[in-house]
């Protein structure tokens, strides 16, 4: 079995374009509640809830976070960039899991994901604390030798494959050869030690393809889930995402 993690963020984003400046998140007339999603995914079967907390709080907020590590049954994942400051806040929630993901230019490689090779001594900070304090570190890269074998010598436990430059491909020629990066991405990550998971840009069509990936553990997805629940409902959303992703499992 494929696990899910559903990423909420987009939930908040709708609620933050219309009560930002009110500063509030809850409570009156404030809507939509990505805690209420987050609990509606898990009972539809989410394995985990992923959220982004930004650095410039553009969707998920500090408080959803906290309300988050109460009410949720299953794993919280937490969305985050490299920094002493993000790290101080981690440590502090005490999340399942850690995503280091790039949040400014220079921390990007050319595909999008976070540029292991050139941030070393700062993502070896983050794994080394967030092992010290028992929280798992995923890192999440583009599906290429020098960043996953980096990945793996830093220790990270688990890698998240960037999904990104596949999905984009999806009406060109170039979309078997990304498939095709991924699958030599996930079989070297597994060679090496590491937990596979995937993310970005994942809806229900592409999955098809994305599933026949080897050795995936964990899928985290965000958007398509979020705006099918638009017209389905949350549950049925979330439902019909597992059923594409384990048919025949
Ligand atoms: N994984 C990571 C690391 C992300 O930052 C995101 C959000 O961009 C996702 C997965 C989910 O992407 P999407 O919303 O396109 O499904």
């Amino acid at each position: 079995m494929i696990l899910l993690g559903v990423n909420i963020d987009h939930c908040a984003t709708l609620r933050q374009a219309r009560y930002r400046e009110s500063g509030r998140t809850t409570g009156g007339n404030v809507e939509p509640d990505p805690v209420t999603l987050a609990v509606l995914a898990e009972r539809a079967g989410a394995d985990g809830i992923t959220v982004h907390l930004r650095e410039d709080h553009r969707h998920i907020q500090e408080r959803d976070v906290w309300r988050l590590r109460e009410a949720i049954a299953t794993r919280l994942n937490l969305e985050m960039a490299c920094t002493p400051a993000m790290t101080e806040f981690a440590l502090k929630l005490k999340p399942d899991s850690v995503c280091l993901v790039p949040e400014n230019r220079k921390e990007i490689t050319t595909e999008g994901g976070l540029d292991v090779v050139g941030n070393e001594d700062r993502v070896r900070a983050v794994v080394e604390a967030m092992r010290a304090a028992g929280i798992v570190t995923s890192l999440f890269i583009s599906p290429d030798e020098p960043q996953i074998e980096l990945s793996a010598r830093l220790g990270s436990p688990w890698i998240e494959l960037h999904t990104g430059a596949y999905a984009e491909a999806c009406h060109s020629p170039r979309r078997p050869a990304e498939l095709e990066r991924l699958r030599r991405g996930a079989a070297l990550a597994h060679q090496l030690g590491l937990v596979v998971n995937a993310g970005h840009g994942i809806n229900y069509v592409n999955i098809a393809e994305i599933r026949t990936l080897p050795h995936l553990h964990e899928l985290n997805i965000g958007h398509s889930i979020i705006s099918r629940a638009l017209f389905t409902g949350v549950e049925e959303a979330v439902r019909e995402m597992k059923t594409r992703m384990n048919v025949g499992k």
